[in-house]
């Protein structure tokens, strides 16, 4: 063990949920006049003050562009830049610190492959395989791009439990299939899907596979090597840390052999007005420059996390799970939509013949943020039959006091509505 993996070792305390929700200032605002209890955290998690001070400290002491000064703050940004690269590197166990991209989000590292690989490897007739529950973000590229090159997009369908039928998936994999992009978690039904086995069975007819972790990076242990995905994907601001830094992980022989994706400063070793040679993994892939201050602040979330334990965290929010989903389900008209074996701590769900707008106004009335609506993912809605849910995701602050609170809410908002 590296001297710095056992310092966090030692340093990491026992689950204490008020200690933890003392350090997310946003925790104690009002919203209403009501005490914010906030339930939206697969649409962004809250920050934790160490990552705010990260952002900060900075912007007052070091700013400056990386990897082009030889002065002092240019060294120390360049320092804690690819210092963050190797955090992730280590959070997501990847086997080289060149396969670490750093992105705007899950949506740009996703877009990446599709414009890259993509363009490369995909031509007529060959098929690209997603799922029924996929982000609009993990179905637009692949869309786009198949229009482009005459491939065709095909879809794994999703059970009534939420889980997906690995039995057409089984089916729908064959000699034809290029690239299956799956989503590791459903940001609208909380199911964790099979990726590794679904991973390997892809990998039998020779397709590769491009994982969206956008909310799985947070809750899940994460072994990209153990996974043996080619691609995957994730956003910062889902895992403490600020909005618009994301990181595209990918196999460092696939990364290598794949064009450029965008042109400009940093992604090149030389520039003449007949020719322009391109620069080693991964600054190939990250022209202009970056979004410093988030990246830098990434690593403190990530060391945040550590410092508590992905493992404990997990508890706790499983136990939010199993609690929430035992007192929601003592109400006569509501319905959870997605009940797989294994889910992650997010449940969806309708009010009968109450629109799920009409709900999230009223509970935001009484100072509870979660998110209504399609969720990104329209085609999953459509499956079910419904306009959209009222989705409540819990992280690691959250208590079961707060789920009392929303439980009342909810019939408060049902006495009102009916
Ligand atoms: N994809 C994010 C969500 O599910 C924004 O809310």
């Amino acid at each position: 063990m590296k001297a710095s993996q056992s310092n966090i070792e030692q340093k990491k305390i026992a689950f204490d949920v008020q200690a933890i929700r003392t350090q997310f200032p946003i925790l104690s605002r009002k919203v209403n006049d009501q005490n914010l209890i906030y339930f939206d955290n697969a649409a962004t998690a809250q920050k934790p003050q160490c990552v705010i001070d990260a952002i900060s400290d900075y912007y007052s002491r070091y700013n400056a562009n990386i990897h082009r000064g030889i002065h002092t703050l240019a060294e120390e940004a360049t320092l804690a830049y690819e210092a963050s690269r190797h955090a992730v590197q280590e959070f997501i166990g990847a086997a080289a610190v060149e396969e670490i991209i750093f992105s705007r989000g899950t949506t740009e590292g996703i877009n990446l492959v599709a414009y890259t690989w993509g363009r490369q490897n995909i031509g007529p007739g060959d098929e690209i395989l997603i799922s029924g529950m996929e982000h609009h973000s993990n179905i637009v590229p692949w869309q786009i791009l198949c229009q482009e090159k005459a491939a065709v997009l095909k879809v794994i369908p999703v059970l009534d439990n939420g889980e997906l039928s690995m039995e057409d998936y089984r089916l729908l994999l064959t000699e034809k299939t290029k690239l299956v992009a799956i989503v590791q978690v459903s940001n609208a039904l909380g199911t964790v899907n099979p990726v590794k086995e679904m991973i390997e069975l892809a990998h039998q007819f020779g397709a590769k596979v491009l994982v969206d972790a956008a909310q799985s990076a947070v809750h899940l242990d994460i072994n990209v090597q153990d996974l043996d995905c080619d691609f995957f994907a994730f956003s910062g601001h889902k895992l403490y840390a600020p909005t618009g830094i994301g990181v595209l992980y990918g196999k460092k022989q696939l990364l290598e052999q794949m064009p450029v994706f965008q042109g400009g400063g940093e992604m090149i070793k030389e520039v003449s007005f007949e020719l322009t040679t391109y620069n080693d993994l991964p600054y190939k892939y990250e022209a202009g420059t970056p979004n410093i201050a988030d990246t830098i602040a990434l690593k403190t979330a990530l060391d945040f996390i550590k410092s508590i334990g992905k493992d404990q965290i997990r508890k706790h929010e499983n136990e939010l799970l199993d609690y929430a989903t035992a007192q929601l389900e003592n109400i006569p008209e509501l319905q959870i939509i997605g009940q797989a074996k294994e889910k992650v701590s997010l449940i969806s769900f309708v009010l009968k013949n109450m629109h799920p707008h009409d709900v999230g106004v009223l509970l935001d009335h009484q100072g509870i943020a979660l998110r209504t609506g399609h969720h990104c993912t329209q085609p999953l809605m459509k499956r079910f039959g419904i306009p959209g849910t009222i989705r409540a995701s819990f992280a690691l602050y959250n208590t079961k006091e707060e789920i009392d609170l929303l439980v009342a809410g909810l019939y408060k908002s049902i006495k009102m509505l009916s």
